[in-house]
Formats: C-alpha cells, sequence, structure tokens
C-alpha cells in the first residue's frame, strides 16, 4: 500500500491506496473552506496552521495501515509553499522513520489521475485541467510525458469564478455558488465578451472577463444594490461566457490532436453547465469524454495516491532530505507538465 499527502492549498488529505488493484483503502480530507470564506480567498498563514492541526489528526486514523506500506507520497509542487511544507515534512519523517521510499508528487498529474482511482490507466488522453490555479490543455502520452498545448495567461478558470463570487459579496469558494446561482438566471441578459473571440492565439485568458463583470456589478449600483435575480443573470451570464471560451479554444486543438480520449478534470470539472457543454463537443469530434467521480474532483489525497502507484512502479523515488517545494514555477504552451 501506499500513503499519500495532500496539502498544496486548503485542503488536508491523507489516502492509503492498494498498489496491486489501485483500490482505495482509506480516504479522509478535511477542507478548510468555511474558514478561509469571510477572506473571499486562501490566507495561506491560516491555510498552514490548520494543515498542522488536521493532518496528525488524519493520520492517528491510518494507523490500522501503516505495518503496510511500500512507500509514502507527496504533492510538492505547484501550491502555496507554507502548506506544501506541513504535508513534505509528515512524508519525511514517515518515509525515514520506516525506510520505505518516498515519491514526490506535481499536483496538476495528481488531478489528471483522480481519473483512474480504483481502474486501469488510459493512455494517450487529451486532458482540460480547471483548477482553482490553472487552465490548461495538456497531451498524456506517459506519466514521464505530458505537454502543454494551451494555458492560461493570466486568471484560472476557477479563480474567476471566486472572484465574481468575492465581487457579488458571496462566499469561497466561488465555482459552486455561481453554479448554483446561474441555473435560475437568465444567461443572455448581460452581454459580457468572449475572451480572445477573434484571436487565433490557442490560450486563455479570463481578467478581461472579470473587468466586464465589476462593471456590470457598478452599472447596477454596487454589489449591494442587486437583487437576488441581478445576482443569479450575471452568474448566469458569467458563466456562459467562460464556456464559450472554453469551447471556442478547445475546439482549435480538437482539429489537430486526433487523440480518442478526453478528459475534465480538477476543481472546476465539477461544474456540470460546462461538463454539458463538453459532451457536445466530444460528440461533434467523436471522442469520448471522462470525468472524475465529483468528489475526486477537488484537492484529495486519492489522486496523489493513484499517480503514486504509477510512480512505484517506475522508481521514481526521491531522497527524504533532498526533497523541495516547487512553487508557482509558470508553465508555458509546448513544454512538459
Ligand atoms: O482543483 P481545486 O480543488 O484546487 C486547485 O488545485 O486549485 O479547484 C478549486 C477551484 C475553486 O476555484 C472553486 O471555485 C472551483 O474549483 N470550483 C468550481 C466548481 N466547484 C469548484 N468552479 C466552477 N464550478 C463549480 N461547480
Ligand atoms: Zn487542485
Amino acid at each position: 500500500m501506499i500513503l499519500s499527502i495532500e496539502s498544496s492549498c486548503d485542503d488536508s488529505s491523507i489516502a492509503i491506496t492498494k498498489i496491486e488493484d489501485n483500490q482505495l483503502i482509506f480516504h479522509k480530507k478535511i477542507s478548510q473552506e468555511k474558514q478561509h470564506s469571510s477572506y473571499g480567498g486562501v490566507v495561506p498563514e491560516l491555510a498552514s496552521r490548520l494543515h498542522a492541526i488536521d493532518l496528525p489528526n488524519i493520520l492517528e486514523e491510518t494507523k490500522p495501515y501503516l505495518g503496510n506500506l511500500k512507500a509514502v507520497a507527496v504533492t510538492n509542487q505547484p501550491g502555496l509553499g507554507v502548506t506544501l511544507l506541513e504535508g513534505i515534512a509528515m512524508a519525511k519523517i514517515i518515509a525515514v522513520s520506516k525506510n520505505i521510499p518516498l515519491l514526490a508528487v506535481h499536483h496538476l498529474k495528481g488531478h489528471i489521475y483522480s481519473l483512474f482511482i480504483g481502474k486501469e490507466q488510459i493512455l494517450p488522453l487529451l486532458v482540460l485541467l480547471i483548477s482553482g490555479g490553472h487552465t490548461q490543455i495538456i497531451r498524456v502520452e506517459s506519466l514521464e510525458k505530458m505537454t502543454i498545448l494551451a494555458t492560461s495567461m493570466d486568471d484560472s478558470v476557477g479563480e474567476s469564478f471566486d472572484k465574481t463570487a468575492k465581487m457579488m459579496g458571496l462566499g469561497y469558494p466561488g465555482g459552486p455558488i455561481i453554479e448554483a446561482l446561474a441555473k435560475k438566471g437568465n444567461e443572455n441578459r448581460f452581454n459580457l465578451p468572449v475572451p480572445l473571440r477573434n484571436s487565433k492565439l490557442i490560450a486563455f485568458s479570463l481578467s478581461g472577463l472579470k473587468n466586464a463583470v465589476r462593471l456590470t456589478i457598478e452599472s447596477l449600483g454596487g454589489a449591494k444594490k442587486m437583487t437576488e435575480q441581478d445576482r443569479r443573470d450575471l452568474s448566469a451570464s458569467f458563466q456562459k461566457a467562460v464556456k464559450l471560451h472554453l469551447i471556442q479554444k478547445s475546439k482549435k486543438v480538437f482539429v489537430d490532436e486526433k487523440i480518442k480520449d478526453f478528459a475534465i478534470v480538477g476543481g472546476a470539472s465539477a461544474n456540470f453547465y460546462i461538463r454539458e457543454a463538453y459532451e457536445k463537443l466530444c460528440e461533434e469530434f467523436g471522442k469520448t469524454l471522462h470525468t472524475a467521480p465529483l468528489e475526486f474532483c477537488s484537492d484529495n489525497a486519492a489522486m496523489i495516491g493513484r499517480y503514486a502507484i504509477e510512480a512505484y512502479k517506475k522508481e521514481l523515488f526521491i531522497n527524504p532530505y533532498e526533497i523541495d517545494i516547487v512553487v508557482n514555477r509558470k508553465r508555458q504552451q509546448g513544454v512538459e507538465l
């Protein structure tokens, strides 16, 4: 079995996964959403303190399995430095004290492997990753070869949902709040710009749309003057513009990429309105759409464990005295993830 730890942002999570059949034996996650909600985003210092309390509490529950561990895995990039260090400290101690190998897992690769929890992996695969920190289309050929085909120039999808909710005076995370409001809204009421609509660039950008949302809120007299229906209509109009942007750019990638299997992963892949649009797009291009179960879309240690199984089989071990974090490394189109 492999014990995996995730602490890259505001979720403390530990999982135990069986190497033999990819089955998840134990999984627990403690989210800090409530504690960060009043700030409209994650406060790193607070997040790190909460990990220092929650991770040892979860570890206590894994005691029955600790005798059977073959390796320990931990997210070491990308993420918040102070929170990544909490998970790494724990993983190092387990690896050294039990004398078992340590695996360092790239969080985004973990999101991709959320698709394969309890299953065999499907490769090659084309992936749209939409999370709180990233918007990317990635060609996954193997564990070692994942190439970024399109990436975000500014705000990510999840971030744009969070900021839209914050501007309207709503809580955090904004994604589920905006999606729920949008269900009762008129998506054609506000004519928001679809980003990079007339550009040939295969890239994502959402800061212009965020600005248009801000101006719309101002034109309504500010967040406090907005009615419930205004919030619903603005949420729906915003979500529609995001969807059209994602679909337009994905289409351009689909024209060149013949890989049959396509997946959406990451926190924002829980959005059913976006999923539906991709179902249609995949039908049009003859691709098969894959998504992870809802509970594994947002950050969790189960996906880190599933990736770790493949890394373990390839013996991609790291010296516990040399493991380090990699924070916010900018990644460009055409480079390896
Ligand atoms: O993958 P994730 O848990 O964390 C990162 O790795 O960043 O993604 C969190 C992001 C948040 O920005 C959240 O607002 C967004 O995913 N999110 C959604 C939905 N559920 C979560 N965005 C849009 N629609 C949703 N239903
Ligand atoms: Zn994530």
